[in-house]
């Protein structure tokens, strides 16, 4: 972070804090019990008098609160002058109503784009967005705003949920004995990298993070496999979670941060073979599931401006730091992230040379690539190995163009 922007960001989180001291009477605080003993939806009416789910700690006097079980049970407590609840809080109910993904036009999702959040009364209390490839079983990035929290209430312990989105065979593809299979299937019965069926190497990585909201529906709400890659677990634990409290930290007196979390590319390994042969890591069937090269985080202010682009290598195997892939220009990153395989190899890119534009060109080449993998194993292969090496993603022209592409695509479930 430049000096200017630092004092700026310092002087802003000062006159929050002024702002919250002057004005603290004049709330109801909602407290960590009330919280954590809510399982209802937080929401708000808007002008126009639609739900909107609330995201922030602050509940001003007058304010009321819609606490949502189902669309016929919702209860409405006012925040009284008195500094209470009336109903009071915590609030809980018997059967609380799922986050649903649904589907929604969106021009920059090269897939299918869902709306992670409920529907109340035919309207949409959204929380994130997941672009999600269903052909391959792929969440390639989600967007979502996160807003400072006092705390941290306890991790909810839900189930991830399909969403009708995927198969509960291909979720079990994430599962440690599914992808200790997997491995040795595909880098040699004698392979290292996994060492037995129960370690868990590899896990569910959010990419919209379930730490970045304050209330219990809405950390449960991440849980959801459009929301999700396989991540080395050590990695998430590490840089990339040192990345998301970063983040966190940023808005910790205030404020609110738009990010993009995606991932990008297939880790390719060699096999056991003599000599090795590279093959990429894929937890499913064919194309399905497979293990992403990069993942990034791209951290805008609530108006649009960058503030930073992180990009980690999802490899704890790598030997040696990785150069960067042509869709990122390194730059100096705001926070000193250890420089290990095992803890995440990372980037920060200039987010002013196109990181967007190139990464959609990376991402869709992968998916074209993956689309026609029957025909063009090949190009798998080539693709593979360009990210290998960090080559330049020089689309063959040869995919657009070939008359076979329509028959491959038609002869495909979709
Ligand atoms: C999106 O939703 C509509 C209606 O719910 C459905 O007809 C359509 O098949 C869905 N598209 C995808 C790609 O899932
Ligand atoms: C795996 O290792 C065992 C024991 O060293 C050996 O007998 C077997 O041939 C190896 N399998 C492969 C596929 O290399
Ligand atoms: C990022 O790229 C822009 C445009 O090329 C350049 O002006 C700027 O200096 C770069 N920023 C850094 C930190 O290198």
């Amino acid at each position: 972070m430049k000096a200017s922007r630092v004092v700026q960001y310092l002087l802003v989180c000062i006159a929050v804090a002024l702002g919250l001291v002057l004005e603290a009477n004049a709330d109801c605080p909602l407290t960590r019990p009330m919280i954590e003993g809510t399982n209802r939806i937080f929401a708000n009416r808007d002008l126009s008098g639609n739900y909107v789910p609330k995201l922030i700690q602050r509940v001003q006097t007058g304010e009321v609160l819609h606490m949502i079980c189902q669309p016929d049970d919702i209860v409405e407590t006012t925040c009284q002058p008195d500094n209470n609840f009336n109903p009071p809080l915590p609030m809980s109910c018997m059967n609380p109503m799922p986050a649903t993904a649904i589907n929604v036009t969106d021009a920059f999702c090269p897939t299918t784009m869902y709306s992670i959040g409920y529907t109340i009364n035919n309207q949409r209390l959204e929380l994130y967005r997941a672009c999600y490839d269903r052909t391959n079983v792929r969440a390639l990035y989600t967007t979502h705003t996160v807003y400072g929290k006092p705390f941290y209430p306890t991790r909810p312990d839900v189930d991830f949920s399909l969403d009708n989105v995927l198969s509960p065979a291909d979720a079990r593809t994430f599962t440690v004995r599914s992808i200790y299979g997997a491995f040795r299937r595909i880098f040699g019965e004698n392979q290292t990298y996994i060492p037995n069926n129960r370690a868990v190497v590899i896990n569910r990585g959010h990419l919209t993070p379930s730490a970045d909201y304050l209330y219990k529906d809405q950390m449960g709400a991440t849980f959801k496999y459009v929301n999700v890659v396989p991540q080395f677990k050590t990695i998430n634990d590490g840089n990339w979670e040192a990345i998301e409290r970063w983040v966190r930290g940023l808005i910790r007196c205030g404020g609110s941060l738009r990010i993009k979390t995606g991932a990008v590319g297939t880790l390719i390994l060699p096999d056991t073979s003599r000599p090795p042969v590279p093959h990429c890591a894929i937890l499913g069937a064919e194309t399905k599931n497979p293990v992403p090269e990069w993942m990034y985080k791209a951290v805008r202010t609530s108006t649009n401006q960058l503030v930073a682009i992180f990009l980690t290598y999802n490899n704890i195997y790598a030997p040696e730091r990785p150069s960067a892939p042509k869709f990122c220009e390194p730059v100096p990153c705001p926070i000193f992230l250890p420089n290990t395989a095992v803890a995440g190899f990372t980037y920060c890119c200039n987010g002013t040379n196109n990181f967007e534009s190139d990464l959609m060109y990376a991402t869709m080449y992968a998916l074209l690539t993956y689309l026609h993998t029957h025909t063009y194993v090949t190009l798998l292969l080539i693709y593979c190995l360009h990210v290998l090496h960090s080559q330049s993603f020089q689309f063959p022209v040869k995919i657009f163009a070939s008359p076979s592409i329509g028959m491959a695509r038609s002869s495909r479930p979709m």
